[in-house]
């Protein structure tokens, strides 16, 4: 192994024992103090780092990172993400537009996934002169071409195939089975490629797969880029040579920070292993869509105790973020380490951490051996990078938080906290 690779888990530390947490030693009390919570925190170099680490794995092969931008889809990051190469994977014209907001010099490298691609969105992606499409099914397929035809310019597209491959994970992020509604059945894909190789206004440039999300193994990506080479090579020998053979994203984070994700750099490394078993002898591009292992563990949504309350037997500590600003515990059942900001001396104690949000299912963890807490205590919910921010509502007429980038020692407001300006802005008495 590489050991150049070698990287830390969080940039979150505790400045000494028992001393206050800090970003890159950037103090989150400060931080709060000055921003106000909710407020999402992230560290630009370890953004950057974890993308770096993609780029070195496969440094041997013509490749690019596609960064999922619905993992955190904040400019700022864009920016920082396209200023070090990265291309980036859209599921939206939204995801489009924010790219060119962001980083308009990296419109080419943008692949666009998605199942149900409108026929506006896809003319805005030709116009711009993306990458590719990622198209999902055949009658997807008959839309681009005829949104191309409209405007006479040939549509470089990859079919997103189904490889039938299981993957461990949550089953609301587990996409490559043929019972879900992700893709083209593999089986099914090359007699597509031969129609559409056909027609004057499809270029077939490329094949992807995606397997699911927060996969620990690298197995699955293994098993699915066999079937997918198997096909390149079928189609190639019939005179369709496809450019780019697109991994997707999907490599999981350690949420609870055990020896197991200490090095994620190994991770990377045995992901690329299994990837480049598959694609030996294969020339072409590979691309691959991360998301969530570039920003989780870069952010943390650092939020303020604003009550601790018993009821019987249970200890609730009431937080001033809730489910509307991190989903994912009430979604996904998903696990978020939470830690004091300046942690008090004790024991620590089973508690409840839940929102202000009217629903039982408002909770970011129960029954969790916390460190004793007080109201106006500031404590940070780990790994919130990816799809936090991302996922936040307005729900309860709750302002989203302000977000902010630590910058080595420096830290910028990326997005500020939203106002009921903000809310009301959009509606008609
Ligand atoms: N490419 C495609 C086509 C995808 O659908 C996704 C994620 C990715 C790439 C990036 O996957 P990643 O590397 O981030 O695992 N909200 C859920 C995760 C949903 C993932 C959806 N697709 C969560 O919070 O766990």
């Amino acid at each position: 192994m590489n050991s150049d690779l070698k990287t830390s888990l969080r940039p979150f530390h505790h400045d000494r024992a028992g001393g206050a947490l800090s970003c890159d030693g950037v103090s989150l009390g400060t931080l709060a103090k000055k921003y106000g919570t909710p407020l999402y925190v992230y560290s630009a170099n370890q953004i950057a780092e974890r993308l770096d680490l993609f780029q070195q794995a496969f440094s041997g092969r013509d490749h690019l990172v596609c960064y999922a931008v619905k993992a955190n889809s904040s400019l700022a990051i864009l920016k920082l993400l396209a200023e070090r190469g990265a291309g980036f994977d859209i599921v939206s014209g939204g995801e489009l537009e924010r790219v060119i907001a962001a980083a308009p010099e990296a419109v080419g490298r943008v692949v666009f996934s998605g199942v149900g691609k409108t026929a506006t969105e896809i003319d805005r992606a030709l116009e711009m002169e993306i990458l590719e499409f990622n198209v999902e099914s055949e009658s997807e397929l008959a839309l681009l071409a005829e949104c191309a035809r409209m405007i006479k310019k040939r549509a470089r597209f990859a079919l997103r195939v189904n490889p039938d491959v299981f993957a461990e994970t949550h089953p609301y992020i587990s996409t490559g089975l043929r019972e879900h509604k992700f893709g083209i059945d593999i089986r099914r894909a090359a007699e597509i490629y031969r129609k559409a190789a056909k027609s004057r206004w499809l270029e077939p440039h490329g094949i992807s797969v995606h397997i699911g999300s927060q996969i620990r193994s690298a197995q699955p990506f293994g098993a699915a880029m066999d079937r997918v080479v198997k096909l390149v090579t079928q189609l190639k020998r019939e005179g369709i040579a496809l450019k780019v053979v697109d991994a997707g994203g999907g490599l999981g984070i350690d949420y609870h920070g055990g020896e197991d994700g200490a090095d994620p750099a190994a991770k990377v490394l045995e992901y690329a292993a299994a990837i480049e078993k598959a694609l030996a002898g294969s020339d072409g591009k590979l691309l691959i869509e991360p998301g969530r292992f570039i920003v989780a563990q870069a952010g943390a949504l650092v939020t303020r105790v604003l009550n601790v309350k018993k009821n019987g037997k249970k200890t609730f500590v009431i937080t001033d973020a809730a489910m509307n600003d991190l989903i994912r515990p009430a979604l996904y059942q998903a696990y978020h380490e939470i830690v004091p900001v300046k942690p008090r001396a004790g024991r620590a104690r089973a508690v409840d951490v839940v929102g202000p949000v009217c629903e039982t299912g408002d909770f970011f963890a129960r029954d969790r051996m916390l460190k004793p807490v007080e109201a106006g205590d500031l404590v940070a919910l780990l790994d919130a990078g990816a799809y936090g921010m991302a996922q936040s509502s307005n729900y309860n007429t709750r302002f989203r938080p302000a977000e902010v980038l630590v910058e080595g020692k420096q830290h910028r407001l990326i997005r500020r906290r939203e106002e009921m300006k903000d809310l009301l802005a959009t509606e008609i008495i």
